[in-house]
């Protein structure tokens, strides 16, 4: 029987070949990034916006994860496969950073993340520009490069940098959000918008930022960078502390000891303004 398959391998040797995956398909968006004109550029929605780059990249994960576990499923942002799994499903981005990728600016990531019922156990994102790729499976680790890597230990807000990404066609939670960008200029010692998730969370995993939150993310924005921070000992959660980050379009993560501090400011700012 097919499920066979996955408890035969071992998690580190998949997520090993996914970062082969990710490396290969990481290489040809950068080649594209040369050669991408802005005519190019189709919009799919209000700022949301896509070319043949990001569809091709997909198609070409797609075709090797088929062949690694055929009973696995997709959640893949271009809906290059609508097949649903029973217990497994891949996860993916093919270019987290879409924006960046074609202005040009060289920080965009694919990333791809595996499923098991609801649980993330793999979850991969390679950052071509940096040759920076970031792994981890459930209970594993997380890796940069495959070297071992940890959360930062600062303690104080103070001390603290942050990250997140700006609303840039839902705004029904503007207002919570400006709250706490607010308080970290006054707080902490910056807030970046780099403009890829998933990059963003592998910065939080590896000690670069003590915290990122965003809202309105999907799925394959945060799915391998989320299982990266939990690997690497922090804390990620939705606005209201609770586990439903994936799908949930909220997310929270922190190096664990500025997590309550964080969490509450998020909490009350998002409990005190949507709720009035
Ligand atoms: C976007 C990036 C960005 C975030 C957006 C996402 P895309 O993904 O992760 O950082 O702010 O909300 O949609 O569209 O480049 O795959
Ligand atoms: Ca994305
Ligand atoms: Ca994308």
């Amino acid at each position: 029987m097919a499920l066979t398959k996955l408890k035969d391998m071992n998690l580190k040797n998949i997520k090993d070949k996914i970062c082969d995956i990710a490396i290969e398909v990481g290489d040809y968006v950068k080649e594209e990034c040369n050669k991408f004109n802005k005519n190019d550029i189709e919009v799919k929605s209000k700022n949301s916006l896509v070319s043949y780059v990001d569809k091709m990249a997909e198609e070409k994960i797609v075709v090797v994860l088929e062949n690694l576990l055929p009973e696995a499923g997709f959640i893949a942002e271009e809906g290059t496969s609508d097949k649903k799994g029973e217990y497994y499903n891949w996860i993916i981005d093919p270019l987290d950073g879409t924006t960046n990728f074609m202005y040009g600016i060289p920080i965009y990531s694919i990333s791809i993340a595996l499923k098991y019922n609801n649980e993330i156990i793999i979850g991969v994102v390679y950052e071509p520009n940096n040759k920076e790729c970031f792994s981890a499976f459930k209970n594993g680790g997380a890796f940069l490069n495959n070297k071992p890597i940890k959360v930062s230990n600062i303690s104080k807000i103070s001390d603290s940098l942050f990250a997140t990404g700006f609303p840039y066609y839902d705004y029904k939670k503007l207002n919570s959000y400006l709250e706490i960008l607010k308080w970290l200029m006054y707080n902490s010692r910056g807030i970046r918008r780099i403009g890829s998730a998933a990059v963003d969370l592998c910065y939080v995993a590896c000690g670069r930022y003590e915290g990122f939150y965003e809202y309105s993310l999907n799925a394959w924005d945060v799915a391998a960078g989320a299982l990266l921070v939990k690997e690497a000992g922090g804390a990620v959660t939705d606005f209201k502390g609770e586990n439903n980050f994936i799908f949930g379009r909220e997310i929270v993560a922190s190096n664990n000891c500025i997590t309550k501090e964080f969490q509450y400011k998020i909490f009350n700012s998002y409990i005190a303004i949507e709720s009035n």
